[in-house]
């Protein structure tokens, strides 16, 4: 998947979308070869890359580096970008300083959270040629409003809000909505009512598309277990296994062997 037409066919023809997560170059080597549609340099880079609690962590700078490493080793898959908390609420030529900034990196699209105070800002990037992906639900650049990592959307009100919310998201010319932590029925409503793609974490299976983070899905972090994730991969033991194999043979002296010297 190359650009945001693809993303439209894939919901034209109901076909499922895969994002996945990418923040670095070895890792962006391996996933331009897999069969996943499309990366995600998520703003979440600042909790798994950087050990910071939230997103909100993450500012422009951390993006563009980011963006920078995974678009050396990605050639054949669509990049969008985190804009970083706050970004939008800077003024109008310090955003477009931000997305000049990120697109030059190598990003194809940008993702910026929320429809409260970013419409204005989302209908003029998309005039200007800017593909923006929207987000809803658990939206983690608000989680200190929202009081933690919580399902969002779980009454009527909030429902219908979230529903309101991505219908302008699409007037204001989306490519395509991230739908974070809500319950899939409600998910189920929006992509019913949607022309463009949306795409889920935590919000079932009724969605275009689903998004997670790589190391979430290779299972590296071991306690962390949500609802929604599936762990392809003991990540954390395969590694913890090889780096002990490896100390031990150091430790015997096997290794380098002979064939591993010159
Ligand atoms: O930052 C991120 O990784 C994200 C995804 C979880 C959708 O926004």
């Amino acid at each position: 998947m190359k650009t945001v037409e693809s993303f439209l066919s894939y919901k034209e023809d109901s076909k499922k979308i895969t994002i996945v997560t990418c923040y670095d170059f070895w890792s962006a080597q391996i996933i331009d070869n897999s069969n996943v549609d499309a990366v995600l340099i998520g703003d979440s880079t600042a909790m798994v890359m950087h050990g910071y609690e939230t997103t909100i962590n993450a500012d422009i700078d951390m993006m563009i580096l980011h963006t920078a490493a995974v678009s050396k080793g990605i050639k054949q898959k669509f990049i969008i970008s985190d804009l970083p908390f706050l970004s939008h609420l800077k003024g109008r030529n310090q955003l477009v300083e931000s997305v000049d900034k990120i697109f030059k990196a190598g990003a194809n699209a940008i993702k910026i959270e929320g429809a409260e105070n970013t419409l204005n800002d989302i209908e003029y990037l998309v005039k200007s040629g800017i593909p923006v992906m929207g987000h809803l639900g658990m939206t983690p650049q608000s989680v200190h409003q929202f009081g933690g990592f919580k399902l969002q959307g779980n009454n009527e009100n909030k429902a219908n809000h979230i529903i309101e919310d991505a219908k302008k998201l699409q007037d204001a010319g989306c490519f395509s909505i991230v739908l974070e932590m809500i319950p899939s029925e409600l998910s189920k409503i929006i992509t019913q009512n949607l022309n463009i793609p949306t795409i889920g974490i935590g919000a079932g299976k009724y969605t275009s598309g689903q998004v997670l983070v790589l190391q979430d899905l290779l299972g590296v972090n071991k306690d962390f277990n949500p609802k929604f994730l599936r762990k392809y991969l003991d990540g954390y033991k395969l590694i913890k296994d090889a780096l002990n194999d490896y100390d031990k043979d150091v430790k015997m002296k096997n290794f380098p062997s002979t064939e591993e010297s010159y």
